[in-house]
């Protein structure tokens, strides 16, 4: 394998369109082994490792990187390139084996499930031995077995890897450091993905319970600083009604003079106080701005004024069954009735028929 390495250094690129960059000013050391890249859905976690592996071209920065790097899709429409190859090299036997491939898969690409395809997939790209091998989500969509049989076949891999993965198990397994994407800002964290994600979780439940603490404090301030407006003005409206008290000409005492200097003494200080307290108020929400709070990623789909279905049931079908491919296997069905607010489960090993059963 040739000498690996793999730097970015000031990494900024945006897709067209976009109004904030998805990364700027992007720096990460990538060493031997597996770094997980971790973030929401639309985080940039494909881009970045299409700009790492160069099918895309960062805006600005550089890219530092040795050797071939591959980017293996999440996708598995099209077969690998050099998978024939593959089939035939002696020297994948070893890989063949690991990740039971089988010969006649090349023909019969159209037919295969996607887990037998993502085991191809990644055995063709382990094979080509890349100093950097960039995975896209590589355990979606497939079962125990096989993800068993890849994350052996992923721990011997010897260059940089980067795997993107919303499979903790995994990313723990195998990562050594995870990046964490938040756009714009992305951190390198070491260690598996649960522990990156408790650290942050932890930095954040300190930051969240301390800009609630700020933000109470401002609205007492902001509360305080109101009465304090009120007091003010009170008094300038009773100094106001004691200047039109005509000062008596013989004010033998002075104490009419005396009144009003005490009257609108008292104002300037409650003025002044009203602008401390608008100091402080500023001060806080300041301090409350200086604090980043991310905002809670929610999960799951909600759909606007969606209901469920009145009737009681959407879909009623008999026991039978159904071909499965041209070999002669079945699949059999008990009957299957499916109510509007049905939530079905459909589980079963790759290639077993679920999808020919939807
Ligand atoms: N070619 C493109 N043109 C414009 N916008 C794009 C393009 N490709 C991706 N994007 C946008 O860039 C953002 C990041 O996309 P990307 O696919 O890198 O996210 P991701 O972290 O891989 O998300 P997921 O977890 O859903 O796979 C998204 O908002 C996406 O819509
Ligand atoms: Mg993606």
């Amino acid at each position: 394998m040739a000498f690996a390495q793999l730097a970015l250094q000031s990494i900024e690129f945006s897709h067209p369109g976009m109004t904030m960059p998805l990364f700027t000013e992007l720096t990460v050391q990538f060493p031997f082994g597996w770094t997980g890249i971790v973030g929401p859905n639309g985080a940039g976690k494909t881009t970045l490792l299409k700009v790492v592996t160069g099918e895309l071209e960062a805006h600005g920065g550089t890219v530092n990187r040795q050797g071939q790097a591959l980017y293996v899709a999440q996708r598995t429409n099209d077969p690998p390139e050099q998978f024939e190859d593959f089939i035939w090299a002696p020297d994948a036997t070893v890989l063949k084996a690991r990740l039971r491939v089988v010969e006649d898969w090349p023909e019969r690409w159209d037919t295969l499930s996607h887990g037998e395809r993502k085991r191809a997939q990644i055995a063709v790209a382990l094979w080509r031995e890349p100093a950097v091998l960039a995975l896209d989500e590589p355990t979606n969509h497939i079962d125990a077995d096989a993800r068993r049989l890849l994350r052996r076949a992923l721990q011997e891999f010897g260059g940089i890897g980067l795997l993107v993965s919303h499979d903790r198990a995994l990313l723990d397994e195998l990562c050594s450091q995870c990046v964490l994407l938040d756009p714009p800002s992305a951190v390198l964290r070491p260690g598996g993905v649960t522990a990156a994600l408790a650290q942050l979780d932890n930095e954040e439940t300190s930051a969240r319970s301390a800009n609630d603490a700020l933000r109470r404090t401002e609205t007492r301030l902001q509360a305080e600083a109101q009465r304090r407006r009120v007091v003010a003005d009170q008094k300038a409206a009773g100094m106001r009604g004691s200047k039109q008290i005509k000062i008596p000409v013989h004010d033998h005492d002075g104490r009419a003079k005396r009144n009003l200097a005490k009257v609108s003494g008292k104002d300037a200080y409650a003025g002044k106080m009203v602008a401390q307290m608008n100091q402080q108020v500023g001060k806080v929400a300041k301090q409350r701005a200086g604090i980043e709070v991310k905002k809670r990623y929610e999960t799951g789909i909600w759909v606007d004024g969606a209901s469920f279905m009145p009737r009681d049931f959407l879909l009623r079908l008999p026991a039978g069954s159904l071909p499965l491919g041209g070999d002669g296997r079945q699949l059999h069905f008990p009957d299957l009735v499916l109510g509007g607010t049905s939530r079905i489960a459909l589980t079963g090993t790759n290639g077993l028929g679920k999808s020919t059963l939807i």
